[in-house]
């Protein structure tokens, strides 16, 4: 019979010497297995992902990228990881940006043995924790791990909407897909914004096919005619559905088309993202039926809190639960006396994410075709963005866990 299940160590470190030493120091714990070693923040964070280590032991100071970087871009991608810090610098201010990069532990070097393996062993225990509890981002486990190939969950979809215009849908949708895009989570994004949709344009991506090359074949689609279709966004790997070319062309798509190329591409892609415009079609109303999450943009004024409140009762009478719907304030001043608080209260809807008005950052990131989370990862802006990122996936293995509560006493 198998034994309890040994906590997965990543050690981190440039120098080899190091990672001998802590390698020496945990080889004989029966209750942790030395799973890989990197020596750089990248290597580190390539190893996470075929690896999926419990926890990782990270140096500070490495050539290419130091280890707080690469402990934010961990937790970021798996949350469930949990990362001791090692350092010589035994420094309150490091130990606060550990803790600010998502640290959970900082241990000086070298550390004593004892504190080593018992800061390991909490590690671990909550490391399991919340892997239990998210049954983290599942879509992402499945693909990396090659033991799982070939049986990949559902791709999720994602339907970005606004019952306003101009409020920053597409904006949202595009900087979103690109964050959730990486090698084991592959994206696309969909523009249902029929007959002025924009999302190649954002790109920098216009003139090649679109949605129409693929709907009037929804019943005979594969693969091949998928990746000839659409349009990958080179830097980032994005796939894109483009809007037909011509707004007159839009109702040639009928929504019974458009949802069977959704279910198709639900086989092949981890998310699915949906821009919308803000007119209620059948297109975008049978997205949002399928949508596990449903991204509901509104401003800090009064007709766009008007509009999101009237959306809110029109989807709880068709049945939507609210716990689908991440309600996002975008262009948000704080100078402006309507708090996020206050329209989170008064459409019984909290707000879930704020995403700050940066006017002159979109705007040439719009006008340039370069959306702003590839300029910079680390601005504010982006960091909304990733905070956003986070708020699907919570509300994804939330769904999850719900359907497992849900399976399981259907069983009693
Ligand atoms: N966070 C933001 N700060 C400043 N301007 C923004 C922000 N988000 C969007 N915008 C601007 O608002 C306008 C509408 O954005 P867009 O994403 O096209 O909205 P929608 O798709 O909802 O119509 C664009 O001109 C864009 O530059
Ligand atoms: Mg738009």
């Amino acid at each position: 019979m198998a034994g309890p299940e040994k906590i997965r160590v990543l050690i981190v470190d440039d120098i080899q010497e190091t990672r001998e030493n802590i390698r020496r120091m945990l080889q004989f714990d029966p209750t942790i297995e030395i799973i890989a070693e990197a020596r750089t923040g990248k290597e580190a964070i390539d190893l996470t992902h075929q690896k999926l280590p419990d926890v990782v032991v990270m140096d500070i100071n490495m050539p290419d990228m130091d280890g707080l970087v690469a402990t934010e871009a961990i937790r970021r991608r798996l949350p469930y990881i949990q990362i001791i810090i090692l350092s010589v610098q035994n420094d309150i201010r490091y130990m606060r940006r550990a803790m600010l990069a998502g640290a959970r532990d900082f241990l000086s070097k070298p550390p004593m043995i004892d504190e080593l393996t018992n800061a390991i062993r909490q590690a671990g225990k909550v490391a399991f924790e919340e892997k239990r509890k998210a049954q983290v981002n599942l879509a992402t486990m499945e693909a990396a791990s090659s033991s799982a190939a070939g049986h990949r969950s559902l791709g999720k979809i994602i339907v970005v909407y606004s019952p306003k215009g101009g409020t920053g849908c597409t904006t949202i949708a595009v900087n979103v897909a690109l964050g959730l895009q990486t090698e084991t989570t592959p994206t696309v994004l969909i523009d249902a914004s029929l007959q002025f949709g924009d999302v190649a344009v954002f790109l920098n991506e216009q003139g090649r096919n679109s949605i129409m090359d693929l709907t009037p074949r929804a019943d005979e689609l594969d693969p091949d005619i998928i990746e000839e279709v659409m349009i990958n966004h080179k830097s980032s790997d994005l796939d894109v559905l483009a809007a037909p070319p011509r707004p007159e062309y839009a109702d040639s798509i009928s929504s019974d088309q458009f949802s069977k190329v959704l279910s198709y591409l639900q086989r092949m892609y981890s998310y699915i993202v949906v821009d919308t415009a803000s007119y209620l079609t059948d297109i975008v109303q049978s997205s949002l039926d399928i949508a596990s999450v449903i991204i509901l943009v509104a401003t800090q004024d009064i007709p766009s809190i008007k509009n999101a409140n009237l959306f809110l009762g029109l989807s709880d009478a068709s049945g939507i639960n609210r716990k689908r719907v991440l309600f996002v304030i975008n262009r948000f001043d704080k100078r402006v006396s309507i708090t996020a608080e206050r329209i989170g209260e008064s459409l019984r809807q909290p707000v879930d994410a704020i995403i700050p008005f940066e006017d002159r950052v979109v705007t040439t990131s719009i006008n340039r075709g370069t959306p702003f989370i590839i300029e910079n990862k680390t601005s504010i802006l982006s960091k909304s963005i990733y905070t956003v990122i986070d708020k699907i996936n919570e509300k994804i293995a939330e769904q999850h866990e719900e359907d497992s509560v849900v399976q399981a006493s259907s069983r009693y």
